[in-house]
This record gives C-alpha cells, sequence and structure tokens, in this order.
C-alpha cells in the first residue's frame, strides 16, 4: 500500500478515543496564550525553545514537565478552552467517541477548586457532543505518585459531580507505585459507581498488571505493553477479554520500546488480544490519532484488515451500550468495504 494511500485510509476511519490525558493535549501555542491572559510567566521565552525541551527518557522526565505546563491552568475558561481545542483537533480526524482522563490533583494541589477544572472540561464535552457530534465519557485519574488519602480526598471531592464522571483510573510515576497502594480508593471509588481503569505495564512490571485486574479489579488496562512478558497473564487477558489501550508514539517518545518497529500491538492482535490505539499526550508526543495509527501500521506493515480491527476493537473496548457498539462497528466496517484498494 502506497503510504499516501495508508494515511488517507486512516484519516476516514470512523475512530474511537479511549486513552488521552486532557492536559497532555496542552500545545504549545494554547499554553502561551493562556499563560499570557493568566499572567503566569514560562520558563520557556518561546514556542519554539518549549518545543526543543520536549525530549524525554523516560516517564519522569516526561511528567516533570507536563506537570509544570499545567500549572498556568486556572481559570474554568482555561480547562474549557484546553478541551475544545483537543476535541476540535480530533474532529478533524474522523474521531467520533472519547474517553478521556483529567487529573484533578494536579490542580487542586495548586489551589484550583475541582469544580474549577470540571465545569471547564463539561462544557467543552457537552459543546462537542452538540456541534461535533462527538459522545463522550470523562475518567478521573488518581496520581500514583501521592498518597491513597490524597486520591480519597479527590474521590470525596468528586461527588458532587459524580453524574458527569463515568470513572476513575491511575496514572503517574508507575515504578514504585504499584496499584496495591490504591486498592481500598479503588473499591470505595467502585461503591459510588466509578468504573475502573489503571495504567500498568508501561513501565512497570507484569506483576502491576495482575495486580490491577486482581486488586483493584479493573475493567481496562492502560499501556499493559509488559503484558507479552507472561503466558498466563496473556491468558487471562484473552479470557476475560481485557482491553489494553496501547500509545505507540507515547512508547516511542518515553523510552518503552526503543523503535516503532518493535511495539508489541502486532504480536498481541496475533494472540487475539483486545488491542487498541490512542494517543496519550499528543501534544508532548507528536501526534494525534491519525499519526498514531499511521506510524503503527507503517512500522509494522500492519494489513488493511488489523487496522479495521483495531478500529474495531477501541468501539468493543469502549462504555458505550452495546447498541452504540454495534452501530459504530457497522460504520468502520462499511468504510473499508468501500474502500477500493
Ligand atoms: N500521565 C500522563 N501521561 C501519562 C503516561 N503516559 N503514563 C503515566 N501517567 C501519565
Ligand atoms: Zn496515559
Amino acid at each position: 500500500m502506497k503510504s499516501s494511500n495508508l494515511k488517507e485510509i486512516i484519516q476516514g476511519i470512523p475512530k474511537a478515543e479511549l486513552h488521552l490525558h486532557i492536559e497532555g493535549s496542552f500545545e504549545p501555542e494554547l499554553m502561551f496564550e493562556i499563560a499570557n491572559r493568566n499572567n503566569i510567566p514560562l520558563a520557556y521565552d518561546s514556542i519554539e525553545s518549549l518545543k526543543k525541551a520536549y525530549k524525554f527518557n523516560n516517564l519522569q522526565e516526561f511528567l516533570d514537565i507536563y506537570y509544570i505546563g499545567a500549572q498556568v491552568l486556572i481559570n474554568e475558561q482555561d480547562f474549557f478552552d484546553l478541551t475544545w481545542a483537543y476535541l476540535t483537533k480530533v474532529h478533524s480526524e474522523n474521531v467520533v467517541h472519547v474517553e478521556i482522563f483529567f487529573d484533578p490533583q494536579t490542580h487542586t494541589d495548586r489551589g484550583v477548586g475541582f469544580d474549577v477544572v470540571i465545569n471547564g472540561i463539561y462544557k467543552a464535552l457537552e459543546k462537542g457532543k452538540q456541534e461535533l457530534g462527538i459522545s463522550y465519557k470523562l475518567i478521573m485519574s488518581y496520581l500514583r505518585h501521592l498518597s491513597e488519602d490524597s486520591a480519597f480526598k479527590t474521590l470525596e471531592a468528586s461527588l458532587p459531580f459524580k453524574n458527569w464522571i463515568d470513572g476513575v483510573g491511575l496514572d503517574s510515576s508507575e515504578v514504585g507505585n504499584p496499584p496495591s497502594k490504591f486498592e481500598k480508593v479503588f473499591k470505595a471509588s467502585s461503591e459510588q459507581g466509578y468504573k475502573l481503569v489503571a495504567h500498568a505495564g508501561e513501565e512497570g512490571p507484569s506483576s502491576y498488571i495482575w495486580e490491577a485486574l486482581d486488586l483493584l479489579k479493573v475493567v481496562r488496562i492502560d499501556h499493559g505493553n509488559r503484558c507479552l512478558d507472561d503466558e498466563a497473564l496473556v491468558q487471562r487477558l484473552l479470557d476475560e477479554k481485557i482491553p489494553l489501550t496501547l500509545c505507540p508514539l507515547s512508547n516511542v517518545e518515553l523510552k518503552v520500546i526503543q523503535k516503532m518497529e518493535d511495539h508489541p500491538v502486532l504480536k498481541m492482535l496475533e494472540k487475539g488480544i483486545l488491542a487498541t490505539i490512542h494517543s496519550d499526550d499528543p501534544a508532548y508526543f507528536g501526534g494525534y490519532m491519525s499519526e498514531n495509527y499511521y506510524e503503527t501500521a507503517k512500522a509494522l506493515n500492519l494489513s488493511t484488515e488489523q487496522i479495521m480491527q483495531l478500529a474495531i476493537n477501541a468501539f468493543e473496548a469502549s462504555w458505550l451500550s452495546d447498541d452504540e457498539k454495534k452501530k459504530h462497528i457497522k460504520t468502520v466496517k462499511n468504510y473499508f468495504n468501500s474502500l477500493v484498494i
């Protein structure tokens, strides 16, 4: 397949994004604009010098910069603008459903109210649904480098907004902060009706994926790259149809893998794992959904069927109703059937 053709095909696929940190979609241009209007100095004197700093050897080096960038977000309008910019961008890539993370503690620890953060995000998501036709779910993610007590406070703060939040997740510095640290707060979150997911097996070992499943009782694993180290774990993922939300460009940029050709998604698909592709923190890792599909498909020489499978898997793995899933999957299949390749 010619690469221009591959790009066009990917652009046209109706896509679902299930692993996106809204703070990670903060483009430098918007960051400078918001920093200016909030009178907050940035450590970089231009967009170019900021972009030059986006070189990471591991997850922590990225997180250090990501948390600094988020510090300019103060007012509801800032969170609205951030979310709206993401939605208009992915709309142009034919993303029709999103399940996005926000990190309340990144903001509440700086004195920004939980209500300020969620009002801005929620209003943009609703506008996206009305005006762009993008359906959505919202996932509140606990920061795992902080204490479980802090996560409990966040859970408490979320309760007045329970109707707007579909699930909770676990992100930030993985190694040394195993899922077991958050067992109680995940149980309490589930009792409040939240669905559960967790980042596991990105940099951490496969034992963290077991813990996320057995102790946190998550329904989806974010990343999960390391599962292939453990045959029994692969079998468990297959038996229970546990989805993995993979983020290939993120994995290359954070040196989880050395090059895209090493990405485990092809092996996962061949084993029948419910593997899906997403963008994680696209403003930092050089691409949104279409680039993630394209770079992966190109490097691993994925077949059209495999690309279609990835798109179908994402709807399958989503929290849409069975009827909505069926409708989207049919649209994906019709799209591929209509292609003359
Ligand atoms: N927060 C934002 N992006 C993340 C990632 N890739 N891993 C863990 N925490 C994150
Ligand atoms: Zn992530």
